[in-house]
């Protein structure tokens, strides 16, 4: 029987340790092995068959612990500097290895942060949403908060506002979106500013500045369209989007 083709009204059938499998509880091989040992329950019964067919709608249970089946997840972190975007790497800690267990095993970060810069990162494995947020059809809006070393003014806001063109050895040059820039400070030859793009290009804020022959220091993201740094997050925490913020980020056009 293929189980996980199959549907009711009560969701989509699949095998109990592949459902506990996405959810990263567990190898396959060691969750076939903890339900022999009689550590999973469904529905609060104890049950012996990995291969038993289970929905989304199922209370499933192993140690004692629910185990919930969500078919899509959003989690926004706090990227802390020195981790990278990743989903996996060999060396370096990649923020995918940040969140808290369980959690599906094909979440990715939507776009890309440097290791050096911290902030808003949205990790889901949502494709279509992926796809809409990093499309350069659309526009969503990033928001960052830099700190730079050399004095911006408003002759730099100007260029900013116009379009800078970027020509350097970070790849192919191009004419940047029109980006808004707003000084919060600027003195003693260094300055603190917040700039919002419309796209996502490689390095694009340290290459900005670059153009107009500043230094960013320090980089944190701030925003993406309607989602929001959860100030309350400490660096490399992360939490559940709320469904408001969900809905907003689906009626993202
Ligand atoms: N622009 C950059 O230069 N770096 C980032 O991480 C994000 C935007």
């Amino acid at each position: 029987m293929q189980a996980k083709k199959m549907h009711n009204d009560k969701g989509t059938f699949m095998r109990l340790d592949k459902f506990l499998a996405d959810m990263g509880a567990g190898s396959r091989s060691d969750l076939k092995s903890a339900i022999r040992k009689k550590r999973v329950t469904v529905n609060g019964e104890i049950v012996r068959d990995s291969s038993m067919a289970v929905t989304e709608n199922d209370t499933v249970t192993l140690d004692g612990v629910t185990v919930l089946y969500e078919t899509m997840q959003y989690f926004l972190m706090n990227k802390p500097a020195g981790v990278i975007t990743a989903t996996e790497d060999k060396r370096m800690e990649t923020v995918l290895d940040l969140l808290p267990l369980p959690h599906r095993t094909d979440l990715f970060p939507v776009g890309r942060l440097d290791r050096d810069t911290e902030g808003l990162l949205l990790i889901t494995n949502d494709g279509d949403l992926n796809h809409r947020l990093l499309s350069p059809k659309h526009h969503v809006d990033k928001t960052y908060f830099a700190k730079i070393d050399g004095e911006v003014t408003p002759d730099d806001v100007q260029k900013f506002a116009s379009g800078i063109y970027i020509d350097d050895d970070e790849g192919p040059a191009f004419k940047a979106l029109p980006a808004d820039l707003k000084i919060l400070s600027a003195g003693n030859g260094v300055s603190e500013i917040e700039v919002t793009l419309q796209e996502g290009k490689y390095h694009e804020v340290k290459r900005l500045f670059k153009a107009v022959g500043k230094r960013v220091t320090y980089l944190r993201r701030i925003s993406m369209g309607p989602l929001r740094l959860d100030e309350t997050l400490a660096s490399g925490e992360c939490r559940k989007l709320s469904p408001g913020e969900i809905e907003a980020l689906q009626n993202v056009q």
